[in-house]
């Protein structure tokens, strides 16, 4: 599985804590930034990974800011983008079960990361279902 990955000032600590969590089990990636702590405009970094996960460059997409919010909006601006700002496990499942969510959003400022790596974890082993049910309504997002 390949993964892009992105985030604003506010999302950096915990973007490098999900660094260090792909390195270490393997998973190929690649960081669009930001690369310091320095006040950043989130769309900069959000816009670029939803347009590669949406061209299917990746598999899927990881994006974080201070809410997980701005960069949830602005990727679900580019279609075929699915973006999914997860607080809890039971979401972290069922957006990939039922919505087949490509992007995972975390609000660096309001989770910890402890908890983000383990609903990364949940969210990455999670298949799409692929029931027709959900297929049709995913088609219809699309339409
Ligand atoms: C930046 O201060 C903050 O607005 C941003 O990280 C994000 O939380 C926006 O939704």
């Amino acid at each position: 599985m390949k993964i892009a990955l992105g985030s604003d000032h506010g999302g950096f600590p915990l973007k490098t804590r999900i660094l260090a969590y792909l390195k270490k089990r393997g998973i190929e990636f690649k960081d669009f930034g930001t690369f310091a702590e320095e006040s950043c405009d989130y769309p900069d970094f959000a816009y670029p990974v939803a347009r590669a996960v949406a061209a299917k460059k990746y598999d899927r997409g990881i994006l974080v800011c201070g809410s997980g919010v701005g960069v949830s909006i602005t990727a679900n601006r580019v279609k075929g983008v699915r973006a999914v700002v997860v607080t809890d496990a039971y979401t972290a499942k069922q957006s990939r079960e039922h919505g087949d969510s490509n992007i995972i959003c975390f609000g660096g400022r309001v989770i910890t990361a402890a908890k983000a790596l383990k609903l990364l974890g949940i969210w990455l082993k999670t298949p799409f279902s692929g029931d027709e049910r959900h297929l049709r309504r995913l088609r219809k997002i699309d339409k």
